[in-house]
C-alpha cells in the first residue's frame, strides 16, 4: 500500500528551466561574431554528432514570442537564458555594443516579464568569441577586461528587466574541455595553462560582481556551478583520500573562491608540489576575489562522482592530470542513463544541498539544472506526435522529493530549473539526446509539448506533487 503525501514547496518557488544562447538561438540577422563553437565545427565537423553544428539550433531568435507562450503553457514562472557575448559585441567580442542585439534581448525579456516569467540572465555559457580565444581566451587578462565590459554593458541595458544575474554557467566545463579532456575548443592538454584560465575565470567573476554593485540594481548576482557530491568506493583510507583529492579538483576549486572568496589551501599546496600553479596571479587579484563573491548560487546536479584509489601507476612521462590521484569507481548496482552515460542517483541532490547549507553559509541557492537526455524519443510519440516521457516525469519527481526533504532540513533552496525547455543543441552531442519539456522537429522547427510539459504545468500550479516519502533513503 502506498502512502502518498502532498509535497508542498515554499511560497513563490521558482519553477522553470534553462538553456543557453549558443544552444538555442541560432545565428539570426542581428550580426554576431564567430564563436569557438562555430570555429570548431567549421574545422572539425566530424567531432559533432551527425555533423550538426550551432548555426541553426532551435531557432529561438526568430520564434521567441511563440516560445514564451510555450513557457507559460509548461508552467514556467522563471527561465534562464544566456546573453551571447558574440552577439552583443559582433566586432570580435570588443568594440561597440550591437543595437540589434540589445533590441532582441530587450524584446525577449519584456515578453517574458509581461507573461509572468522572471528573467534569469547568465553572461557566459561556454561561448567565447573565437577572435578572443585567439588572444588566449581565459588565459588572457585582456579577455577578462573585455568580458567585464560586456557584463557591464548588459547591466546597463537590461538591468531593469532581469530578475537575477549569473556570471558563468559551469566555469569548470571549459577548463576540463579545453585543457584536460579534449571536448571543447581549442582541445589542448595542459593542466598549468588550464589553471591559469581557471584563475582568470574566477577573477572575471569577481570583477563582474564588482561592476554589478555599482549599478545598484535590486537583482542579485551569482554563479551557476556543476557540482557532484563525491563518494569514495569504501572507507578504506586510500579510497577516502582519493575522494578528498577529486573533490578538491572538481568541487572546491570553483565553489570556494566564487562563494567564499578564498582558495582551498590543500588544493594550492598540491598544485605547488607538482609545479602546476598559474603563472600570473597577483595580490590585488586575490583581494578582488575575496571582496566580490556570489550573492546567490545555482546548482547544476546531474550525477554523483564515485572514486577509488588508483589501481595502476601513473605514467611519469604523461601530462599532469587530476586522475593521477584517483580512478573513477563503477559502483556495482548503479542505475544509469545509458544515453548520456550518467549515473542516476537522486539522493545526490540532497547531499549537495546539505553541503551548501553546512559549509557555505546556507547561501540562497536553487537547482539551476537537472535533467535527463534521452535518444530517439520519437519512439515514445503517440498518434498526435506527443512524446509520452513518463521516465522524465519519474526522474523529476524522484529528484524533487529529495529537494523537498533538503528544504525541510533547513536548506535555503528557492527553486528548481530543469534542463531544458525545448529540445536544444547539446554541443558535440548535437541533437542526439533530447532533454526538453517540449519536443523539436529539427527539420520543420515544429514544437510539441511532451507529457512532461503538461506534468510540469500542474506541478507549478500546485506548487508541489504527491509522493510516497517512504521511498526516500534517509
Ligand atoms: C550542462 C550544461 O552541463 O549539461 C548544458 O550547462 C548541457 O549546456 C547540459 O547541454 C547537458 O549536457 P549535454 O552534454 O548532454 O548537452
Amino acid at each position: 500500500m502506498t502512502k502518498e503525501t502532498q509535497l508542498v514547496f515554499p511560497k513563490d518557488f521558482w519553477w522553470g528551466s534553462a538553456w543557453s544562447a549558443e544552444q538555442a538561438e541560432g545565428r539570426g540577422e542581428t550580426g554576431k561574431a564567430e564563436t569557438v563553437w562555430e570555429r570548431w565545427f567549421k574545422e572539425q565537423p566530424n567531432r559533432f554528432y551527425k555533423r550538426i553544428g550551432p548555426d541553426t539550433t532551435t531557432d529561438h531568435i526568430h520564434r521567441y514570442q511563440d516560445d514564451v507562450q510555450l513557457m507559460k503553457q509548461t508552467g514556467h514562472n522563471s527561465f534562464r537564458v544566456s546573453i551571447s557575448w558574440a552577439r552583443m559585441f559582433p566586432d570580435d567580442g570588443i568594440g561597440e555594443p550591437n543595437k540589434k542585439a540589445i533590441a532582441f534581448y530587450r524584446d525577449l525579456f519584456t515578453e517574458m516579464n509581461n507573461n509572468g516569467i522572471k528573467v534569469f540572465a547568465n553572461l557566459y555559457h561556454f561561448d567565447m568569441p573565437a577572435a578572443l580565444q585567439d588572444q588566449g581566451g581565459w588565459e588572457s587578462r585582456a579577455v577578462v577586461d573585455a568580458y567585464v565590459r560586456f557584463a557591464d554593458t548588459c547591466f546597463t541595458y537590461f538591468g531593469d528587466l532581469v530578475y537575477h544575474w549569473f556570471t558563468f554557467n559551469e566555469p569548470l566545463g571549459p577548463i576540463l574541455g579545453s585543457y584536460l579532456e579534449d571536448f571543447h575548443y581549442p582541445n589542448l592538454i595542459d593542466f598549468k595553462r588550464g589553471a591559469q584560465a581557471a584563475f582568470f575565470t574566477i577573477l572575471a567573476h569577481a570583477k563582474a560582481i564588482e561592476a554589478f554593485k555599482k549599478h545598484q540594481l535590486e537583482s542579485k548576482i551569482g554563479v551557476i556551478l556543476n557540482l557532484s557530491p563525491t563518494f569514495p568506493r569504501s572507507q578504506n583510507p586510500a579510497d577516502v583520500k582519493a575522494a578528498e583529492i577529486a573533490d578538491l579538483f572538481y568541487t572546491r576549486s570553483f565553489l570556494d573562491p566564487m562563494v567564499k572568496g578564498t582558495f582551498p589551501e590543500k588544493l594550492t599546496s598540491l598544485l605547488k608540489t607538482y609545479d602546476q600553479m598559474p603563472v600570473d596571479y597577483q595580490t590585488a587579484d586575490l583581494t578582488i576575489i575575496k571582496e566580490n563573491t556570489a550573492q546567490i548560487l545555482g546548482l547544476n546536479y546531474y550525477e554523483p562522482r564515485r572514486v577509488k584509489a588508483r589501481l595502476t601507476a601513473i605514467n611519469p612521462d604523461g601530462p599532469f592530470l587530476p586522475d593521477w590521484f584517483f580512478e573513477h569507481h563503477v559502483m556495482p548496482g548503479r542505475r544509469m542513463n545509458e544515453y548520456r552515460g550518467w549515473e542516476i542517483y537522486e539522493k545526490g541532490i540532497y547531499d549537495l544541498c546539505i553541503d551548501i547549507r553546512d559549509n557555505y553559509g546556507n547561501i540562497e541557492a536553487f537547482i539551476s539544472e537537472n535533467g535527463m537526455g534521452v535518444a530517439d524519443e520519437e519512439r515514445f510519440m503517440d498518434k498526435q506526435g506527443k512524446v509520452i516521457d513518463d521516465y522524465r516525469i519519474t526522474f523529476i519527481q524522484d529528484h524533487l522529493a529529495y529537494l523537498w526533504q533538503a528544504i525541510q532540513d533547513g536548506c535555503n533552496i528557492k527553486g528548481y530549473h530543469l534542463w531544458t525547455f525545448i529540445d536544444c543543441w547539446s554541443w558535440i552531442n548535437s541533437y542526439k539526446n533530447r532533454y526538453g519539456l517540449v519536443s523539436l522537429d529539427l527539420a520543420t522547427q515544429k514544437r510539441t509539448i511532451k507529457k512532461s510539459g503538461y506534468f510540469y504545468k500542474t506541478l507549478s500550479e500546485q506548487n508541489g506533487f504527491s509522493y510516497d516519502t517512504d521511498l526516500l533513503i534517509r
